[in-house]
Protein backbone atom coordinates (compact mmCIF):
# COMPACT_ATOMS: atom_id res chain seq x y z
CA UNK A 1 0.00 0.00 0.00
CA UNK A 2 1.02 3.61 -0.98
CA UNK A 3 2.58 5.73 2.06
CA UNK A 4 1.51 9.23 3.58
CA UNK A 5 4.74 10.34 2.21
CA UNK A 6 5.82 8.23 -0.19
CA UNK A 7 8.41 10.45 -2.53
CA UNK A 8 9.50 12.77 -0.24
CA UNK A 9 13.02 12.75 0.49
CA UNK A 10 14.81 13.88 3.79
CA UNK A 11 18.41 14.73 4.46
CA UNK A 12 18.89 14.01 7.60
CA UNK A 13 21.80 15.42 9.46
CA UNK A 14 20.26 14.99 13.09
CA UNK A 15 21.66 13.32 16.26
CA UNK A 16 21.15 12.07 19.27
CA UNK A 17 17.38 12.44 20.23
CA UNK A 18 15.32 15.45 19.69
CA UNK A 19 16.12 15.05 15.46
CA UNK A 20 15.71 11.40 15.15
CA UNK A 21 12.17 11.21 17.19
CA UNK A 22 11.41 13.26 13.97
CA UNK A 23 13.17 12.13 10.85
CA UNK A 24 11.97 8.61 12.14
CA UNK A 25 8.41 9.73 12.27
CA UNK A 26 8.54 10.60 8.70
CA UNK A 27 10.44 7.94 7.87
CA UNK A 28 7.19 5.87 9.33
CA UNK A 29 4.74 7.36 6.79
CA UNK A 30 6.93 6.60 3.92
CA UNK A 31 9.70 9.08 3.77
CA UNK A 32 13.15 7.89 1.91
CA UNK A 33 15.51 9.16 5.53
CA UNK A 34 18.96 9.74 4.64
CA UNK A 35 20.70 10.09 7.95
CA UNK A 36 24.58 11.33 7.04
CA UNK A 37 27.16 10.33 9.66
CA UNK A 38 30.62 10.66 10.50
CA UNK A 39 32.75 8.31 8.95
CA UNK A 40 34.01 6.15 11.94
CA UNK A 41 31.80 7.41 14.67
CA UNK A 42 28.33 8.07 13.65
CA UNK A 43 25.70 9.54 15.72
CA UNK A 44 27.11 9.09 19.39
CA UNK A 45 23.88 7.29 20.57
CA UNK A 46 24.83 4.52 18.65
CA UNK A 47 27.43 3.47 21.69
CA UNK A 48 26.06 5.60 24.43
CA UNK A 49 24.20 3.80 27.53
CA UNK A 50 25.15 0.00 25.22
CA UNK A 51 23.75 -3.29 26.88
CA UNK A 52 25.77 -5.49 24.47
CA UNK A 53 29.62 -4.58 23.27
CA UNK A 54 30.18 -3.12 20.12
CA UNK A 55 26.23 -3.49 18.93
CA UNK A 56 24.33 -0.11 17.82
CA UNK A 57 22.68 0.73 21.75
CA UNK A 58 19.23 0.82 22.00
CA UNK A 59 19.27 4.55 22.55
CA UNK A 60 20.08 4.72 18.69
CA UNK A 61 18.12 1.70 17.06
CA UNK A 62 15.18 2.55 18.93
CA UNK A 63 15.03 6.30 17.49
CA UNK A 64 16.43 5.85 14.04
CA UNK A 65 14.11 2.65 12.71
CA UNK A 66 13.49 2.80 9.04
CA UNK A 67 16.29 5.20 7.94
CA UNK A 68 19.08 4.53 5.27
CA UNK A 69 22.80 5.62 6.72
CA UNK A 70 25.44 7.07 4.92
CA UNK A 71 28.74 8.24 6.01
CA UNK A 72 30.28 11.44 4.92
CA UNK A 73 32.52 13.97 6.43
CA UNK A 74 31.47 17.20 5.29
CA UNK A 75 34.02 19.75 6.20
CA UNK A 76 36.30 18.12 3.88
CA UNK A 77 35.81 19.87 0.67
CA UNK A 78 34.93 16.84 -1.32
CA UNK A 79 32.21 15.84 1.08
CA UNK A 80 31.06 18.92 0.77
CA UNK A 81 30.71 18.57 -2.97
CA UNK A 82 28.70 15.31 -1.99
CA UNK A 83 26.52 17.49 0.34
CA UNK A 84 25.84 19.65 -2.28
CA UNK A 85 24.49 16.93 -4.68
CA UNK A 86 23.12 15.33 -1.66
CA UNK A 87 20.99 19.15 -1.14
CA UNK A 88 19.91 19.23 -5.06
CA UNK A 89 18.64 15.79 -4.52
CA UNK A 90 16.57 15.79 -1.23
CA UNK A 91 12.94 18.10 -0.24
CA UNK A 92 14.28 18.51 3.34
CA UNK A 93 17.26 18.62 5.25
CA UNK A 94 16.59 18.65 9.14
CA UNK A 95 19.23 19.19 11.69
CA UNK A 96 19.75 19.68 15.40
CA UNK A 97 23.04 20.94 15.99
CA UNK A 98 24.50 22.84 18.20
CA UNK A 99 23.79 26.77 16.94
CA UNK A 100 25.36 27.79 13.59
CA UNK A 101 26.84 24.23 13.27
CA UNK A 102 25.45 24.12 10.03
CA UNK A 103 27.00 27.58 8.82
CA UNK A 104 30.51 26.77 9.92
CA UNK A 105 29.85 23.89 7.60
CA UNK A 106 29.31 26.43 4.84
CA UNK A 107 25.85 25.90 4.39
CA UNK A 108 23.85 28.51 5.29
CA UNK A 109 20.59 29.02 4.77
CA UNK A 110 21.49 31.45 1.49
CA UNK A 111 23.59 28.98 0.31
CA UNK A 112 21.05 26.07 0.66
CA UNK A 113 18.87 28.05 -1.26
CA UNK A 114 21.11 28.62 -3.73
CA UNK A 115 21.44 25.10 -4.23
CA UNK A 116 17.60 24.09 -3.78
CA UNK A 117 15.53 27.11 -3.90
CA UNK A 118 12.64 24.30 -3.19
CA UNK A 119 14.59 22.84 -0.18
CA UNK A 120 12.97 23.25 3.26
CA UNK A 121 15.50 23.51 6.11
CA UNK A 122 14.34 22.06 9.51
CA UNK A 123 16.18 22.59 12.67
CA UNK A 124 15.37 22.03 16.23
CA UNK A 125 17.33 23.94 18.87
CA UNK A 126 17.59 24.42 22.48
CA UNK A 127 15.95 28.05 22.53
CA UNK A 128 14.28 30.32 19.81
CA UNK A 129 16.08 34.20 19.55
CA UNK A 130 16.40 35.81 22.44
CA UNK A 131 19.64 35.68 25.06
CA UNK A 132 20.44 31.66 25.33
CA UNK A 133 20.22 31.38 21.60
CA UNK A 134 23.49 29.99 20.92
CA UNK A 135 23.28 27.41 24.10
CA UNK A 136 23.24 24.03 23.57
CA UNK A 137 20.83 22.13 25.38
CA UNK A 138 19.72 18.48 26.43
CA UNK A 139 16.50 17.18 27.48
CA UNK A 140 15.90 18.79 31.18
CA UNK A 141 17.34 21.75 30.47
CA UNK A 142 14.41 22.06 28.16
CA UNK A 143 12.09 20.58 30.93
CA UNK A 144 13.66 23.10 33.30
CA UNK A 145 13.86 25.86 30.54
CA UNK A 146 10.16 25.47 29.36
CA UNK A 147 8.27 25.34 32.82
CA UNK A 148 8.00 22.08 33.13
CA UNK A 149 10.57 21.41 36.09
CA UNK A 150 9.30 24.26 38.07
CA UNK A 151 5.93 22.94 38.04
CA UNK A 152 6.52 19.22 38.36
CA UNK A 153 6.71 17.40 42.32
CA UNK A 154 5.55 18.05 45.22
CA UNK A 155 4.87 21.38 47.47
CA UNK A 156 7.36 20.81 49.89
CA UNK A 157 10.20 19.16 47.22
CA UNK A 158 12.76 20.25 44.52
CA UNK A 159 11.20 21.11 40.96
CA UNK A 160 11.51 17.83 39.28
CA UNK A 161 12.06 16.82 35.72
CA UNK A 162 9.76 14.25 34.10
CA UNK A 163 10.93 11.03 32.38
CA UNK A 164 8.24 11.44 29.23
CA UNK A 165 11.43 13.52 26.89
CA UNK A 166 8.48 15.95 26.42
CA UNK A 167 11.92 18.41 25.45
CA UNK A 168 13.85 16.01 22.79
CA UNK A 169 10.54 13.64 21.65
CA UNK A 170 8.24 16.40 22.33
CA UNK A 171 10.58 18.73 20.29
CA UNK A 172 10.81 15.91 17.18
CA UNK A 173 7.06 16.07 17.39
CA UNK A 174 6.55 19.60 16.47
CA UNK A 175 9.20 19.77 14.42
CA UNK A 176 7.58 17.15 12.21
CA UNK A 177 4.41 18.88 12.06
CA UNK A 178 6.15 21.87 10.99
CA UNK A 179 7.85 20.07 8.12
CA UNK A 180 4.31 18.65 6.94
CA UNK A 181 3.16 22.04 6.95
CA UNK A 182 5.90 23.43 5.10
CA UNK A 183 5.75 20.62 2.46
CA UNK A 184 2.46 21.42 2.19
CA UNK A 185 2.61 25.00 1.31
CA UNK A 186 5.83 24.51 -1.19
CA UNK A 187 2.96 22.91 -3.40
CA UNK A 188 1.41 26.21 -3.59
CA UNK A 189 4.38 28.72 -3.14
CA UNK A 190 6.95 26.67 -5.10
CA UNK A 191 9.67 27.81 -2.17
CA UNK A 192 11.21 26.17 0.45
CA UNK A 193 11.44 27.63 3.84
CA UNK A 194 12.99 27.34 7.24
CA UNK A 195 11.24 25.36 9.91
CA UNK A 196 12.11 25.94 13.87
CA UNK A 197 11.10 24.64 16.81
CA UNK A 198 13.37 25.42 19.85
CA UNK A 199 12.92 22.92 22.82
CA UNK A 200 12.21 25.79 25.60
CA UNK A 201 9.13 26.76 23.00
CA UNK A 202 8.12 22.79 22.73
CA UNK A 203 7.79 22.12 26.29
CA UNK A 204 6.07 25.23 27.09
CA UNK A 205 3.95 24.09 24.67
CA UNK A 206 3.29 21.24 26.40
CA UNK A 207 3.09 23.58 29.97
CA UNK A 208 -0.16 25.22 28.54
CA UNK A 209 -2.29 24.89 31.29
CA UNK A 210 0.47 25.64 33.54
CA UNK A 211 0.45 29.46 32.06
CA UNK A 212 -3.38 29.16 32.57
CA UNK A 213 -3.01 28.40 35.80
CA UNK A 214 -0.12 31.57 36.34
CA UNK A 215 -3.15 34.36 35.37
CA UNK A 216 -5.72 32.33 37.46
CA UNK A 217 -2.99 32.83 40.44
CA UNK A 218 -2.37 36.26 39.67
CA UNK A 219 -6.09 36.80 39.69
CA UNK A 220 -7.51 35.15 42.26
CA UNK A 221 -4.80 34.46 44.66
CA UNK A 222 -5.70 31.35 45.29
CA UNK A 223 -6.54 28.08 43.05
CA UNK A 224 -8.99 25.62 44.76
CA UNK A 225 -8.21 22.64 43.21
CA UNK A 226 -4.43 22.68 43.93
CA UNK A 227 -3.51 20.49 47.05
CA UNK A 228 -1.95 23.24 48.78
CA UNK A 229 -5.88 24.62 49.04
CA UNK A 230 -7.12 25.07 51.37
CA UNK A 231 -4.38 24.79 54.62
CA UNK A 232 -0.94 25.45 52.25
CA UNK A 233 -0.05 29.24 51.06
CA UNK A 234 0.34 30.04 47.77
CA UNK A 235 3.00 32.23 46.30
CA UNK A 236 3.45 34.41 43.05
CA UNK A 237 4.29 31.50 40.58
CA UNK A 238 2.26 28.42 40.00
CA UNK A 239 3.52 26.07 42.49
CA UNK A 240 4.27 22.23 42.31
CA UNK A 241 1.01 20.18 42.54
CA UNK A 242 2.24 16.88 43.05
CA UNK A 243 -0.47 14.38 41.18
CA UNK A 244 -3.53 17.29 41.01
CA UNK A 245 -4.86 16.71 37.94
CA UNK A 246 -3.85 19.48 35.35
CA UNK A 247 -7.93 19.86 34.02
CA UNK A 248 -11.09 20.85 35.84
CA UNK A 249 -12.04 17.26 37.44
CA UNK A 250 -9.87 16.67 40.60
CA UNK A 251 -7.76 13.68 40.55
CA UNK A 252 -5.00 11.98 42.64
CA UNK A 253 -2.70 8.63 42.45
CA UNK A 254 -4.16 6.62 45.43
CA UNK A 255 -2.70 3.57 46.41
CA UNK A 256 -4.06 -0.21 45.84
CA UNK A 257 -3.58 -3.51 47.30
CA UNK A 258 0.09 -4.73 47.30
CA UNK A 259 1.29 -1.41 47.44
CA UNK A 260 3.71 -2.20 50.07
CA UNK A 261 5.38 -3.90 47.99
CA UNK A 262 4.92 -3.14 44.63
CA UNK A 263 6.23 0.37 43.82
CA UNK A 264 3.60 0.79 41.12
CA UNK A 265 0.82 -0.76 42.85
CA UNK A 266 -1.31 2.81 42.49
CA UNK A 267 -4.13 4.09 40.66
CA UNK A 268 -5.40 7.69 38.78
CA UNK A 269 -8.67 8.41 40.23
CA UNK A 270 -10.64 11.03 39.03
CA UNK A 271 -13.48 12.68 40.95
CA UNK A 272 -15.24 13.33 37.91
CA UNK A 273 -18.63 15.47 38.50
CA UNK A 274 -21.38 13.67 36.79
CA UNK A 275 -20.56 10.55 37.79
CA UNK A 276 -20.49 11.38 41.75
CA UNK A 277 -23.27 9.39 43.06
CA UNK A 278 -21.49 6.02 41.47
CA UNK A 279 -18.58 7.08 42.73
CA UNK A 280 -20.38 7.20 46.75
CA UNK A 281 -21.73 4.10 46.22
CA UNK A 282 -18.74 2.22 44.95
CA UNK A 283 -16.41 3.22 47.44
CA UNK A 284 -19.58 2.88 50.33
CA UNK A 285 -20.44 6.43 50.88
CA UNK A 286 -23.34 6.70 49.84
CA UNK A 287 -24.60 9.55 52.40
CA UNK A 288 -21.96 11.39 50.46
CA UNK A 289 -24.47 11.90 47.78
CA UNK A 290 -27.04 14.49 48.90
CA UNK A 291 -24.36 15.80 52.22
CA UNK A 292 -24.42 19.66 51.26
CA UNK A 293 -20.77 19.42 52.03
CA UNK A 294 -20.05 16.90 49.25
CA UNK A 295 -22.74 17.08 46.87
CA UNK A 296 -21.18 19.30 44.79
CA UNK A 297 -18.03 20.06 43.27
CA UNK A 298 -17.60 23.39 44.56
CA UNK A 299 -18.29 21.81 48.10
CA UNK A 300 -15.78 19.30 47.60
CA UNK A 301 -12.55 21.45 46.69
CA UNK A 302 -11.53 22.05 50.30
CA UNK A 303 -12.31 18.08 51.19
CA UNK A 304 -10.73 16.73 48.16
CA UNK A 305 -7.77 14.75 50.19
CA UNK A 306 -10.12 13.34 52.48
CA UNK A 307 -11.82 12.41 49.22
CA UNK A 308 -9.08 10.89 47.82
CA UNK A 309 -8.53 8.84 51.52
CA UNK A 310 -11.57 7.38 51.64
CA UNK A 311 -11.09 6.47 47.86
CA UNK A 312 -7.91 4.82 48.34
CA UNK A 313 -9.78 3.34 52.08
CA UNK A 314 -11.20 0.91 49.15
CA UNK A 315 -8.99 0.66 46.23
CA UNK A 316 -6.34 -0.71 48.62
CA UNK A 317 -8.52 -3.65 49.30
CA UNK A 318 -8.48 -4.02 45.04
CA UNK A 319 -5.74 -4.75 43.00
CA UNK A 320 -4.93 -1.75 40.41
CA UNK A 321 -7.02 -3.79 37.47
CA UNK A 322 -9.56 -4.62 40.06
CA UNK A 323 -10.72 -1.38 40.93
CA UNK A 324 -10.50 -0.07 37.49
CA UNK A 325 -12.60 -2.87 36.22
CA UNK A 326 -15.00 -1.91 38.84
CA UNK A 327 -14.92 1.08 38.31
CA UNK A 328 -15.50 1.46 34.63
CA UNK A 329 -18.50 -0.64 35.34
CA UNK A 330 -19.89 2.72 36.40
CA UNK A 331 -18.04 4.58 33.89
CA UNK A 332 -16.22 6.42 36.41
CA UNK A 333 -12.61 7.45 34.73
CA UNK A 334 -9.27 6.27 36.43
CA UNK A 335 -6.42 4.82 34.93
CA UNK A 336 -3.61 2.31 36.72
CA UNK A 337 -0.16 3.25 37.03
CA UNK A 338 1.97 0.94 34.16
CA UNK A 339 5.45 0.06 34.38
CA UNK A 340 7.43 -0.53 31.82
CA UNK A 341 7.52 -4.18 32.30
CA UNK A 342 3.79 -4.31 32.11
CA UNK A 343 3.69 -2.32 28.93
CA UNK A 344 6.38 -4.73 27.05
CA UNK A 345 4.30 -7.48 28.05
CA UNK A 346 0.67 -5.83 26.83
CA UNK A 347 -0.86 -8.04 24.24
CA UNK A 348 -2.99 -5.19 22.92
CA UNK A 349 -0.17 -2.76 22.40
CA UNK A 350 1.41 -5.21 20.10
CA UNK A 351 -1.31 -6.01 18.13
CA UNK A 352 -2.06 -2.48 17.21
CA UNK A 353 1.80 -1.90 16.10
CA UNK A 354 2.45 0.06 19.27
CA UNK A 355 4.96 -1.75 20.82
CA UNK A 356 6.67 -3.99 18.42
CA UNK A 357 9.34 -6.75 18.16
CA UNK A 358 12.12 -6.01 16.10
CA UNK A 359 15.32 -8.04 14.03
CA UNK A 360 18.56 -6.62 13.84
CA UNK A 361 21.62 -7.97 12.41
CA UNK A 362 23.95 -7.76 15.17
CA UNK A 363 21.89 -7.35 18.42
CA UNK A 364 18.96 -10.08 17.73
CA UNK A 365 15.29 -9.38 18.63
CA UNK A 366 14.66 -6.43 20.18
CA UNK A 367 11.56 -4.36 21.51
CA UNK A 368 11.03 -0.83 20.48
CA UNK A 369 8.08 1.77 20.42
CA UNK A 370 6.28 1.49 16.94
CA UNK A 371 4.08 4.27 15.17
CA UNK A 372 1.77 6.15 17.80
CA UNK A 373 0.06 7.28 15.12
CA UNK A 374 -2.24 5.45 12.64
CA UNK A 375 -3.12 6.56 9.50
CA UNK A 376 -5.50 3.88 8.11
CA UNK A 377 -4.32 4.93 4.01
CA UNK A 378 -0.55 4.83 5.18
CA UNK A 379 0.30 1.46 7.49
CA UNK A 380 3.67 1.81 9.60
CA UNK A 381 5.63 -1.73 8.84
CA UNK A 382 8.76 -0.77 11.61
CA UNK A 383 12.40 -1.83 9.95
CA UNK A 384 15.43 -2.07 11.77
CA UNK A 385 17.82 0.74 12.44
CA UNK A 386 20.47 1.18 9.61
CA UNK A 387 24.13 0.02 10.70
CA UNK A 388 26.83 2.77 10.05
CA UNK A 389 27.41 3.53 7.03
CA UNK A 390 25.34 0.76 5.52
CA UNK A 391 23.58 2.32 2.23
CA UNK A 392 26.64 4.65 1.48
CA UNK A 393 27.05 3.03 -1.93
CA UNK A 394 23.59 2.81 -2.75
CA UNK A 395 23.11 6.20 -1.83
CA UNK A 396 26.07 7.92 -4.04
CA UNK A 397 25.39 5.34 -6.59
CA UNK A 398 21.64 7.10 -7.03
CA UNK A 399 23.61 11.08 -7.12
CA UNK A 400 25.37 9.40 -10.10
CA UNK A 401 28.95 8.91 -8.69
CA UNK A 402 30.48 5.84 -10.27
CA UNK A 403 32.41 3.63 -8.87
CA UNK A 404 35.87 4.79 -9.13
CA UNK A 405 34.49 7.90 -7.37
CA UNK A 406 33.60 5.85 -4.81
CA UNK A 407 36.08 3.81 -4.01
CA UNK A 408 38.16 7.38 -4.13
CA UNK A 409 36.18 9.00 -1.63
CA UNK A 410 36.65 6.19 0.48
CA UNK A 411 40.46 6.06 0.34
CA UNK A 412 40.23 9.99 1.44
CA UNK A 413 38.50 8.81 4.66
CA UNK A 414 35.99 11.20 3.26
CA UNK A 415 32.89 8.20 3.88
N1 LIG B 1 31.05 15.59 9.15
C1 LIG B 1 31.85 16.49 9.75
N2 LIG B 1 31.50 17.20 10.84
C2 LIG B 1 30.29 16.95 11.36
C3 LIG B 1 29.40 16.00 10.80
C4 LIG B 1 29.84 15.31 9.63
N3 LIG B 1 29.07 14.41 9.03
N4 LIG B 1 28.28 15.98 11.54
C5 LIG B 1 28.46 16.86 12.55
N5 LIG B 1 29.65 17.47 12.42
C6 LIG B 1 30.22 18.49 13.29
C7 LIG B 1 29.41 19.74 13.37
O1 LIG B 1 29.59 20.51 12.22
C8 LIG B 1 29.97 20.38 14.64
O2 LIG B 1 31.17 20.99 14.34
P1 LIG B 1 31.58 22.48 14.87
O3 LIG B 1 31.26 22.50 16.33
O4 LIG B 1 33.05 22.58 14.59
O5 LIG B 1 30.78 23.47 14.13
C9 LIG B 1 30.34 19.16 15.47
O6 LIG B 1 30.23 18.03 14.62
C10 LIG B 1 29.51 18.88 16.71
O7 LIG B 1 28.16 19.19 16.54
P2 LIG B 1 27.29 19.64 17.81
O8 LIG B 1 25.89 19.73 17.38
O9 LIG B 1 27.90 20.87 18.38
O10 LIG B 1 27.45 18.40 18.80
P3 LIG B 1 27.71 18.38 20.37
O11 LIG B 1 27.85 16.93 20.70
O12 LIG B 1 28.82 19.26 20.80
O13 LIG B 1 26.36 18.95 20.99
C11 LIG B 1 23.99 18.98 21.39
C12 LIG B 1 25.23 18.15 21.08
C13 LIG B 1 22.78 18.10 21.35
C14 LIG B 1 24.12 19.63 22.77
C15 LIG B 1 23.87 20.11 20.32
O14 LIG B 1 23.89 19.51 19.06
C16 LIG B 1 22.59 20.95 20.45
O15 LIG B 1 22.47 21.79 21.33
N6 LIG B 1 21.66 20.74 19.52
C17 LIG B 1 20.44 21.52 19.43
C18 LIG B 1 19.46 21.16 20.51
C19 LIG B 1 19.14 19.70 20.54
O16 LIG B 1 18.69 19.11 19.59
N7 LIG B 1 19.34 19.13 21.74
C20 LIG B 1 18.82 17.83 22.06
C21 LIG B 1 19.59 16.73 21.56
S1 LIG B 1 18.71 15.27 21.94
Amino acid sequence: MARALDGVRILDFTHVQSGPTCTQLLAWFGADVIKVERAGHGDITREQLRDIPDVDSLYFTMLNHNKRSITLDTKNKTGKAVLEKLIGYCDVLVENFAPGALDRMGFTWERIQQLNPKMIVASVKGFGPGPYEDCKVYENVAQCAGGAASTTGFDDGPPLVTGAQIGDSGTGLHLALGIVCALYQRKTTGRGQRVLAAMQDGVLNLCRVKLRDQQRLARNKVMKEYPQYPKGKFGSAVPRAGNASGGGQPGWIIKCKGWETDPNAYLYFITQAPVWKEICNVIGKPEWITDHDYATPHARLPRLMEIFAAVEHWTMTKTKFEAMEEFNKHDIPCGPILSMEELAAEPSLRASGTIVEVEHPTRGKYLSVGNPIKLSDSPTEVTRSPLLGEHTDEVLAELGLGADEIAALRAEKVI
